[in-house]
């Protein structure tokens, strides 16, 4: 494969063979960009990345919660994102198409200096580096702001608009954390949902969609409690792979790997709790399956960071689609939202300590998830080779959509009935089977190695005479004969816990 364009399109064109995503969606209509639906294994991938993340958050001591999609336009005037939440667009003088001003800049003259410029900058620097349509190459008209939130009516005539961020609405529900917390901070909470961003003309398929489902955790926090974060003694350390903005304004991408609590030292962060955060957001990357190898954390430099953040660092995977892809951002955004709200809603979001009125501060971290299941099958992807004549994937087992697949040898009764009771065994240990019946075993081998499924058990005659059933390792091609008393145990070890399949034979 010659660029990462071809590569992409590789991994996309498997995706939608072999059932991951489809779309753009609606197809049969032609497609909408922003859009795509998830097929049976896209799915099952997409819960597999759900349970891992819902389980390090409630590890870590946070409470789920789940809020309405859609507000009133009074709660994103008064979170900034009525005003702060745009892009700045460009609108063709000839064929009348629309562009997002920096990504032409960016596509037409890499390099040029675009972030936190204004839409007269932008318009200045379009007129001088002679960008022009990416269509019919004319000239562009003057660059404008456009705001990336669906609006919608609540009944006859109220203003509303779809969440472009989950946390907002997290945010709405302080006064009743506090009473659920008992008036005790800090508070962790998050939300597993639907977002939607009306992204002007998205591209690079499922990593720039109009609706997504975002992960978002928010603590909130009392200035004292960020700088004595008690967990902050388990991870310090722990070392990250870091890009602060320090390095990067000296035009480098040199990684430094580096204790957290150095990290502390020598200002990279700022507060232990908003370190943990990090910490937390990066152990979450891993537990989905991705290698330390192909992760960074980068710093937002001054001119990126959202309205609402004082610090923010990004989690970027390394793929070979797209190069380093941003999936994750940890925000330190202050006390700029209950403020807001407090000052907007009139309605009290402050705490009392020493019987004076204070807000507390806010840390979250922020993904979708539709980027990181992207980007996994990105990671996973192995090429056709001597030994295979098809391309397969190697998804870690403990998030691959199809964990175990069981085959009877033939779909005679006397080998699908054992079949099917070692394939409800391993159900009923929490581990996700296929039962397979079609072509030859082979066959079967190939179609599962295809869609990353990690181990695969066959019944066959032994089995009749000793118990005993198969288990194919998908990594090495090789298998070993087990007693069947013994496979769930062994497949939970192989798949939840650390037993090498070497250790089995
Ligand atoms: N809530 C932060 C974000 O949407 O990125």
């Amino acid at each position: 494969m010659n660029s990462e364009r071809e590569f992409s399109d590789v991994i996309t064109g498997l995706a939608k063979k072999r059932g991951f995503f489809w779309g753009p969606s609606p197809e049969i209509y032609g497609g909408s960009a922003g859009f795509f639906d998830l097929g049976p294994l896209g799915k099952l991938l997409k819960n597999r990345l759900e349970n891992a993340i819902r389980t390090s958050f409630v590890r870590a001591n946070f409470w789920e919660v789940e809020c309405p999609t859609v507000s009133p336009a009074a709660v994103w005037k008064a979170s900034g994102h009525l005003d702060g939440f745009i892009d700045p667009v460009t609108k063709c003088t000839k064929c009348g198409q629309i562009f997002r001003a920096d990504n032409l800049i960016e596509e037409q003259a890499p390099g040029t200096q675009i972030a936190g410029k204004s839409v007269e900058e932008l318009t200045e620097i379009i007129a001088k580096q002679g960008i022009v349509c990416a269509s019919c190459k004319s000239p562009l008209g003057a660059v404008d702001s456009y705001n990336l939130m669906m609006k919608t009516r609540l009944g006859l005539d109220q203003d509303a608009y779809l969440r472009p961020e989950t946390a907002t609405s997290t945010y709405l529900l302080f006064r009743r954390f506090l009473t659920f917390f008992r008036d005790k901070l800090p508070m962790s909470v998050f939300q597993i949902g639907k977002a939607y961003r009306n992204e002007i003309s998205p591209r690079q398929g499922m990593l720039r969609l109009r609706e997504f489902t975002q992960t978002e955790s928010q603590i909130f926090i009392l200035e004292e409690a960020e700088q004595n974060w008690p967990q902050f003694e388990d991870i310090k350390d722990e070392e990250l792979p870091l890009l602060s903005y320090q390095i990067q304004e000296k035009g480098k991408t040199d990684l430094v790997r580096m204790k957290i609590s150095d990290a502390l030292k020598k200002g990279h962060f700022q507060k232990q709790a908003y370190a943990w955060c990090v910490y937390l957001a990066y152990s979450i990357f891993r537990n989905m399956g991705f290698s330390e190898d192909k992760m960074r954390l980068r710093q937002h430099l001054e001119t990126e960071k959202a309205h609402y953040a004082q610090d923010a660092w990004d989690i970027e995977i390394h793929t070979d689609s797209f190069g380093w892809v941003e999936c994750c951002g940890v925000h330190d955004r202050g006390n700029y939202d209950l403020t807001r709200h407090q000052e907007f809603s009139k309605e009290k979001l402050h705490v009392k300590v020493n019987k004076q009125p204070v807000v507390p501060n806010v840390l979250e971290i922020a993904f979708g998830i539709e980027r990181p299941l992207f980007c996994l099958i990105d990671n996973s992807f192995q090429p056709q080779s001597e030994e295979r004549d098809t391309d397969w994937l190697q998804f870690p087992p403990e998030v691959a959509p199809i964990q175990v697949a069981v085959f009877p040898l033939m779909g005679k009764p006397e080998l699908r009935e054992p079949a099917q009771e070692i394939f409800g065994a391993v159900m009923d240990a929490g581990i996700i089977a296929q039962f397979d019946v079609g072509g030859s075993i082979g066959k079967r081998y190939r179609r599962q190695d295809e869609v990353g499924t990690p181990f695969c058990v066959t019944i066959d005659y032994t089995t009749l005479e000793d118990g005993t059933v198969t288990v194919r390792d998908r990594d090495s091609m090789e298998q070993v004969r087990l007693h069947k008393e013994k496979l769930v145990e062994a497949l939970k070890g192989l798949v939840y816990g650390n037993l090498s399949f070497e250790s089995l034979k």
